[in-house]
């Protein structure tokens, strides 16, 4: 028996924050071993929010710093497969197989989706948008994936993904194990503004790949509590994003617990709370920044990844969509022909 598969990735828009470490890095390092990983680069569902041609072009330095944010967190390029999501074009063909196994209203009820559109300025829904969860099923099914560790945002997409081969199983026979979502048991992380969500478009966001000045300004800047005009003044410790990251980052739990009870009780300033946030978000963040340090020194190392691991998933796809051609009929509809064959010349 070989091992289960695993299927995680973000859109190449940017670098990976603390909030992906917590809602999904994390689990992905953790789950390593006992999957077979893969990670995509999804630049098919950026072009869903994203498609200017600035965009396109900043997609494969993104793609980059992906890899490396991933690696930099004890992803080992031994036990993982990356992979560029539009040098595989049989998963365009994948989501369209099953784009008719999925209705309009159902999407329209994601809330994540409007969110999407929303923040990216768009007045109406595009189709592409619209149909972001179907592709992101294809991707899964397509690598027959028994696991997707996502953050909470993207729950429902994988909820789809599961519906979807329920539906594809029913209606053409057993083809695809139905994935299970892998989500962290921590709330969202909130952003250093105070915002619900760490996010890279609200420039709130703590990059694993931040400079320890860098951390320390950001946290120097971080929203708490906003009665609290004095270090003499009670303050509250629930929904202070300054304690969420120290109940999160902060390795040295007394220091955490008796910060706490200082700041309930008014004894203790906010900037001393933030320094030593920065001071334990850096020790976090340091050994990121050495196994960062040392794949980016080994010479063409992430493109060589890229490329492998492409060709390898390339394959995997290639045969699935195979599979589910055969298994809806569609490669016996004229004798002689198949669709998914090269034609004879
Ligand atoms: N939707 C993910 C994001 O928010 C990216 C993604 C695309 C993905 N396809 C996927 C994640 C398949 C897990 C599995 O960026």
């Amino acid at each position: 028996m070989t091992n289960p598969r695993m299927l995680s990735g973000d859109r190449p828009t940017g670098r990976l924050h603390l909030g992906h470490y917590v809602g999904s890095l994390a689990n992905r390092r953790a789950l390593q071993r006992s999957y077979e990983s893969f990670f995509i680069l999804a630049d098919l569902h950026m072009l869903t929010t994203r498609n200017s041609r600035a965009d396109i072009e900043a997609a494969g330095v993104n793609a980059r710093h992906l890899v490396l944010d991933a690696l930099s967190t004890g992803i080992e390029p031994a036990l993982s497969v990356f992979y560029l999501q539009s040098a595989v074009p049989e998963v365009a063909e994948a989501a369209l197989l099953l784009q008719s196994l999925v209705t309009v209203p159902r999407l329209q009820r994601i809330p994540s989706l409007r969110d999407m559109a929303r923040a990216s300025g768009k007045e109406e829904m595009p189709l592409g948008l619209l149909g972001y969860p179907v592709l992101q099923a294809a991707d899964i099914l397509s690598l027959k994936a028994d696991a997707v560790p996502v953050g909470k945002d993207n729950a429902p997409h994988v909820e789809v993904a599961r519906e979807v081969a329920r539906r594809f199983n029913h209606l053409y026979g057993d083809t695809f194990p139905v994935p299970r979502l892998v989500s962290a048991d921590v709330p969202t992380l909130i952003g250093t503004d105070g915002q619900a969500k760490m996010s890279k478009s609200l420039g709130n966001a703590i990059y694993l790949s931040d400079t320890p000045d860098q951390v320390r300004r950001k946290v120097a800047g971080m929203y708490t509590d906003p009665n609290r005009i004095r270090a003499d003044v009670p303050g509250r410790v629930e929904g202070n994003p300054v304690f969420q990251y120290h109940d999160l980052f902060n390795a040295d739990r007394g220091e955490v617990e008796e910060l706490k009870a200082r700041y309930r009780a008014g004894r203790v300033g906010d900037v001393e709370v933030k320094n030593r946030l920065a001071v334990a978000i850096n020790a976090f963040l340091d050994p990121m920044r050495e196994r960062r340090a040392r794949f980016e020194a080994e010479d063409g190392l992430v493109e060589r990844l890229i490329v492998q691991g492409t060709e390898r998933t390339r394959a995997i796809v290639r045969q699935t969509v195979h599979e589910m051609r055969a298994a809806m009929g569609l490669n016996g509809i004229y004798p002689g022909y198949r669709g998914d064959a090269p034609v004879p010349a």
